[in-house]
């Protein structure tokens, strides 16, 4: 393992695996009544939010809390960040403080990969999400939640997604996690379908480990898992589709269209959520869709890469496993 996350591509297969099986291992402390290990006694994690985020940041925060970390929450709107403070100024105030970690989010992609590599602080980065470029510990969760569901929770242990086949449909163009989930399921063994209409496909997308369609209907019946995606409207100067309506026909899910779906496979969504654009909310709803059991794998997954990255002891897990055995 590296030092930091930076990136879904910088996983080798051995190591998504193993913070697949670290994770499960996490799940098994959710389980519990108390919900908390020693391991981060005495570090200190910063959660550095220059972009929203619920789940992202909720998620984290949990998972430090659940080892025992000290945990610092910064977010731009409120901070020095809206008088005009650099990046560089906000990190070496941190550094200052003797943080051990920082989870960042920011607009701009490469910001943590420059955080990890500037010099300004010395701690373990981890990318919660940098413009348009990676979200690592999405993908990760979304492939915990696809190893679970369609390999099984004991029988996934050790196991990649191997002849898996996922669609991941809508905004790929503004999408991080798209980007994510195409590396780290190609790691992992899996054959992903890109659904898209051709304005929000990224150029050189030709160049990616995967397919690309512009027909989900056709897609849908060979699909083990369907991704969909936000209308990243924020991201968005111009017009890269004639209505709301016309998308949601053409690259919408409805009941209808899930119906197409093999009878094993998942719907999956990252959150937001927009109802009646991307997802209806029969479909949202539905049993066959995870989202919101993505969100409790997302806690489990980056109770994961704190405690690998972090280099917790190992007899922290050993005792959790000896304690539930009792
Ligand atoms: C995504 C993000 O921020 O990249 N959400 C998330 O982290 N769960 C996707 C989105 O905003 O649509």
């Amino acid at each position: 393992m590296q030092r930091h996350l930076i990136s879904a591509a910088d996983l080798s297969r051995d190591d998504a695996v193993l913070i697949l099986d670290t994770a499960e291992e996490m799940a098994r402390v959710a389980d519990r009544p108390i919900k908390k290990l020693p391991t981060l006694r005495g570090r200190t994690v910063v959660n550095l939010f220059f972009e929203d985020s619920t789940r992202t940041r909720i998620s984290f925060e949990a998972a430090e809390k659940r080892l025992s970390a000290d945990v610092i929450n910064f977010t731009a709107k409120g901070s020095s960040v809206s008088k005009g403070e650099s990046l560089k100024d906000t990190a070496q105030t941190l550094a200052a403080m003797g943080v051990d970690a920082v989870v960042i989010r920011h607009g701009a992609s490469g910001a943590p990969y420059r955080l990890a590599n500037s010099g300004w602080i010395d701690a373990t980065v981890i990318n919660a999400g940098d413009g348009t470029h990676q979200h690592p510990t999405q993908a990760l969760l979304d492939a915990f939640t696809m190893r679970r569901r369609l390999v099984g929770r004991d029988a996934g242990l050790g196991q990649d997604l191997s002849g898996r086949r996922i669609t991941v449909v809508g905004d790929v163009l503004h999408s991080r996690v798209a980007r994510s989930n195409v590396d780290l399921l190609h790691t992992l063994g899996a054959e992903v379908t890109l659904v898209a209409p051709p304005t929000l496909l990224p150029v050189g997308v030709e160049s990616w480990p995967c397919e690309v369609s512009y027909d989900l209907d056709a897609t849908l019946p060979k699909s083990d898992a369907v991704m969909m995606l936000r209308v990243q409207r924020e991201r968005m100067h111009a017009a890269f589709f004639p209505t709301e309506r016309e998308y949601s026909r053409r690259y919408g899910l409805d009941s209808d269209r899930m119906a197409r779906m093999p009878e094993h496979a998942i719907v999956m969504h990252p959150g937001p959520m927009v109802r009646g654009m991307e997802i209806t909310a029969a479909v949202a709803d539905s049993e066959r869709c995870t989202a919101v059991e993505q969100v409790a794998n997302g806690v489990s997954i980056r109770m994961a890469v704190l405690y690998l990255l972090l280099g917790g002891s190992e007899t922290a897990l050993t005792q959790a496993r000896t304690t539930e055995e009792k």
